[in-house]
Parts: C-alpha cells; structure tokens; sequence
C-alpha cells in the first residue's frame, strides 16, 4: 500500500465514524488535493490533470477523495434520518415506522415520489428547495413537525439526498424529469381588500373550489365525502375556517399551493384555469374564511406546532 491508499483507508474509518468533524476533515482533505493539482498547473486544477496524465497519483488521489465524500454525506444523510424520521417515515421510507398507526395523517410514503407540497407543475417531482421548506417548517395540522431550528442547512441537504434515493423517480431524473419551478411572482401585485376578498368569493363558486371545500369554505362540499388520496385513504378537503395552512403561512404560500395543486390529493392545479390576478384574490377569500374563527385553542395549536420556524439559512 502506498502513502495515497493509506491515506485514503485512513479517510474511510474517518468516514465510519461520520460525524460532522470527520466530514470536514474529508472536505479539507480534498481542497488540500485539488489545491496540489491546482499550484501544479497555475491554479487550473483540470489542466493540470490533463498535463499530469489519467494515470497520475494526484489525480487519482482528488478522484477518490471527491466520491468518499458524497460516500459519506449519503451516510450522514442515513444517520439523520435513521435518528429523526425513521420513527414514522420508516426504515425503507415506506411510510410504515412504529408510529405510524397512531397518527391521523399517514407519514409521507416516499417510494412514489409524490409531494403536495411544490413549486414545481402538478405531477412533478419537488425541487430540493421545496423539500427543504417542508422539512424547515413542517406541515401544520399533522405530525410532521418542524425541523429548521434543529436541524441545520447542511444536515437538512444530507437527510434530502437521503429520502430521495427511496424513489426511483428522483434517479431516473437526470434529464427526463426535470424539476423546474413554475414562474411564482416575489411578492402580490396588490393588497388584499373587501374588493379582492368579494371576488375571490365569487371565483371560490364559478372555479368549483365549493364543490369539495364548501362555499363556507369548511371542508364540507357536495364532493368531500368521496374523495381518496393517491395512497388509497380517504382524504378531507382543508377546513379553512381553522385559519393554518399545510402551505405555510404566507400568501405566497397559499398562491403556490393553488396554482401547482398537491400531488398524491385529489386538489387540482388551477394554474390553466384561473389567471394570476384570480389566484390571489382566491388566496384572499380563503384567508378571510380564517380570520372569522379565533379562539384561545386555534392560536395556541397554531403557535406550538408550526410558529414561523426559519433559522436564517
Ligand atoms: C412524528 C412523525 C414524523 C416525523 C418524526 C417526521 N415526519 Fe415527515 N411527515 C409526517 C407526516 C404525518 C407527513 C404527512 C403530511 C401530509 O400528508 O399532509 C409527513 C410528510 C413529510 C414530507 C412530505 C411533504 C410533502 O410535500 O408532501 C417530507 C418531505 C417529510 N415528511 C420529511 C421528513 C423528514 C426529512 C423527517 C426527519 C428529519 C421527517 N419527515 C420526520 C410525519 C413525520
Ligand atoms: C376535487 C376537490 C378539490 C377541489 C375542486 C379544490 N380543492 Fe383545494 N384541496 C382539496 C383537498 C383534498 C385538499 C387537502 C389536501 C391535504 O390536506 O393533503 C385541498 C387543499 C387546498 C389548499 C391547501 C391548504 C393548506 O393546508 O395548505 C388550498 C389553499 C386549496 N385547497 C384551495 C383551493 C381553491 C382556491 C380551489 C378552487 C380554485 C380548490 N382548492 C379546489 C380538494 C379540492
């Protein structure tokens, strides 16, 4: 064995052992290495490869280092899950962990790969971006609780590498599903008024939104006692008179959910059928709906599992 393989044995009992330290070792090690190949070839790490040969140590060296790397963020993505989300999640992302039975809304079972909760167009996969939101603030109203106070940025993109690898969809992505956001507006053109909430009561019937919500808006619409979801349990419409949203908190949040739908449930993406402007005034008279029913119960419920949890990252 040469100095390079011990090198590299000596980073794999490192990488065992998966902790954060090790993982910085490993990183600082393979900068190191790039950092060799680079002062070899005037700072041009991929000229300096190409002069140096395929066959070179060096290279083969920064090769090695860069897949021992993501080795290892996939076994720390395995660690956190195992410690964080196995309990409901399950231990091969099936849905089915030892707490499942107890809770009202079924953990998400990832085989499929179908998440409500998007920016991208119905039936798409998640972005990363979305999955990190989901995991950052939870999904009020259920078990999944919030994880962005205890869980920082790079341990949440880790845990994300680690539930996609559940769904063959997310390998065969590269290419064939692409996963693009629809284009979402920054911030809403206007503020919300008795005029935006009239019409957005009047697009609440002409869009058919009563049919499974209600006109009242309370999840008791002609249609609502039929409806499945894409895990073959029945599904309630949301009750907006409880004034939380699985969404999140904000307009934006609604105005996503409204206009790309949430896969695996039986709500539609009315991105075709309503135009931008319709969309916020619906947001508008949903949130209204909420604003009617306060009391102590619904804000303390509110506030526990859900608040606005965003660690700045
Ligand atoms: C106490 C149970 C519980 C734990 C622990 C838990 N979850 Fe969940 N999770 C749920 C439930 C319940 C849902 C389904 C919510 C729904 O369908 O409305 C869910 C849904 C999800 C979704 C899907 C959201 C979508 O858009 O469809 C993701 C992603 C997710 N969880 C990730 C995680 C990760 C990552 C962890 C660990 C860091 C975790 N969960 C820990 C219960 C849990
Ligand atoms: C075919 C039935 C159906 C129709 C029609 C429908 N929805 Fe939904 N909608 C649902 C279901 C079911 C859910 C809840 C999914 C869940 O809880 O996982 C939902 C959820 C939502 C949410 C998410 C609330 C949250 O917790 O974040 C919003 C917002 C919403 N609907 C708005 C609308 C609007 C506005 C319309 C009309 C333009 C509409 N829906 C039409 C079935 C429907």
């Amino acid at each position: 064995m040469n100095s390079g393989d011990l090198g590299i044995a000596r980073l794999a009992v490192a990488e065992r052992r998966s902790g954060r330290l090790h993982m910085a070792a490993l990183h600082a090690a393979s900068l190191c290495a790039a950092f060799l190949l680079g002062t070899l070839s005037g700072g041009n790490p991929a000229r300096a490869a190409e002069e140096l040969g395929p066959q070179n140590e060096l290279v083969r060296i920064n090769r090695e280092l860069a897949e021992l790397s993501s080795a290892a963020r996939s076994q720390a993505g395995r660690t956190l899950y195992q410690s964080a989300c196995e309990a409901c999640h399950g231990r091969h992302g099936d849905g089915r962990g030892p707490k499942w039975k107890a809770l009202p809304v079924a953990p998400r079972d990832f085989r499929q790969g179908l998440f409500k909760l998007r920016s991208t167009p119905f039936g798409a996969l998640p972005t990363d971006e979305d999955l990190d939101r989901v995991i950052r603030q939870g999904v009020s109203g259920t078990d999944m609780v919030p994880f962005g106070k205890v869980m920082s940025r790079e341990n949440r993109a880790a845990v994300i590498e680690y539930i996609k690898s559940f769904s063959p969809r997310f390998r065969d992505a590269e290419g064939k599903e692409p996963r693009k956001p629809v284009s979402l507006p920054a911030q809403r053109p206007f503020p919300a008024s008795e005029a935006s909430i009239a019409a957005g009561k009047a697009l609440f019937a002409e869009k058919g939104c009563f049919a499974c919500h209600g006109q009242q808006g309370d999840g008791k619409g002609p249609a609502a006692g039929a409806l499945v979801d894409g895990w073959g349990s029945p599904i309630r419409p949301w009750d907006f008179t409880l004034g939380y949203y699985k969404s999140g908190a904000t307009d934006l949040d609604l105005f996503r959910t409204i206009t790309t739908g949430m896969n695996g449930t039986p709500m539609p993406s009315f991105d075709g059928a309503t135009s931008e402007e319709e969309r916020w005034k619906l947001v508008d008279y949903v949130r209204s709906l909420g604003r009617k029913r306060s009391s102590w119960a619904t804000v303390l419920f509110v506030s526990e599992p859900t608040g606005v949890v965003y660690d700045g990252n």
